[in-house]
């Protein structure tokens, strides 16, 4: 471990693993060379692990372009953001700027401040890519500056790539770790994360990145991936480890809840740090 940081998400994140985090890591090793995580997301695992050496990845531009900024200078993303006010005709009138015509930094906070004022907190793009959630009305400070300047902390010296997840990994070796968490596996359906955004994670997307995993274990490269626990997330990863990781979710509009297993699959065996 590298920073004695507190260091959460700055953005909430379809999928976000800020609530398994701690849990998920004490099944990872600790003598590894780079930690890769080429679906990084919210960035909750990453946060939790604070690694001395990481590239991450992911195929959504605006995300890392956010990380990027924040990681070259966090504080021209502040003062953005503190130029910004919370209330619904700013929010219409940000909504309505195209982001790729913007500075980093400005681009950055655009992304910040949308996904902490819109309704329930999520990013969600239509198919020309622009965001399309609606105003929140929620009445609470949209970031915390102390928290950015620690996940800025954390994000020094780590590599970002834009790139699906072949290529983010295609440098991965021996002494290296991988995590991953894709857009689930949905029973019957689509993934969480077609509902999200332009891009689908397909069958087939599934099945080609089972296939990597054969191929980096192949190559002496240790990862743990989650998935949700069906046949067919079981059946394309057959002959690995595999832990269920018990979640709480809400089930129902009558708030009943349920204990939902997910799984974490591993190419290493039991021989971690899990209390
Ligand atoms: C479930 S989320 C990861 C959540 C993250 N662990 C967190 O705690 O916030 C999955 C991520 O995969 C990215 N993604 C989808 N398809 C991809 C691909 N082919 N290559 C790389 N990233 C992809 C999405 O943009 C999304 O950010």
């Amino acid at each position: 471990m590298r920073f004695p940081f507190d260091a959460k998400p700055v953005l909430k994140w379809a999928g976000g693993k800020q609530s398994l985090a701690d849990r998920l890591i004490r099944y990872f090793p600790t003598d590894f060379s780079r930690y890769y995580e080429p679906f990084i997301g919210g960035g909750s695992v990453l946060l939790a692990l604070q690694p001395q050496r990481a590239v991450i990845g992911d195929l959504n531009d605006w995300l890392l372009d956010t990380y990027l900024a924040l990681r070259d200078d966090e504080s021209r993303v502040a003062r953005h953001l503190d130029a910004m006010i919370n209330t619904r005709e700013e929010f219409e009138r940000i909504r309505r700027v195209d982001p790729s015509g913007l500075d980093p930094f400005q681009r950055a906070a655009h992304l910040i401040y949308l996904n902490k004022t819109c309704f329930r907190g999520l990013f969600r793009v239509n198919r020309k890519g622009q965001f399309n959630v609606p105003y929140g009305a929620y009445d609470r400070r949209y970031y915390d500056p102390a928290n950015l300047a620690s996940v800025a902390a954390c994000l020094r010296g780590v590599e970002i790539r834009h790139a699906d997840f072949e290529l983010c990994l295609a440098d991965a070796s021996g002494d290296d770790f991988v995590y991953m968490d894709p857009p689930y596996y949905k029973q019957g359906g689509y993934s969480d994360f077609d509902r999200y955004t332009r891009w689908k994670f397909r069958e087939n997307d599934h099945v080609r990145l089972a296939a990597l995993c054969r191929e980096l274990d192949l190559r002496g490269v240790r990862w743990a991936l989650s998935n949700s626990d069906t046949p067919f997330v079981r059946d394309l990863f057959q002959g690995y480890t595999t832990h269920a990781i018990s979640t709480r979710r809400e089930i129902n509009l009558n708030s009943q809840e349920r204990d939902i297993d997910e799984l974490l699959i591993t190419n290493y065996g039991d021989n971690i740090h899990k209390d």
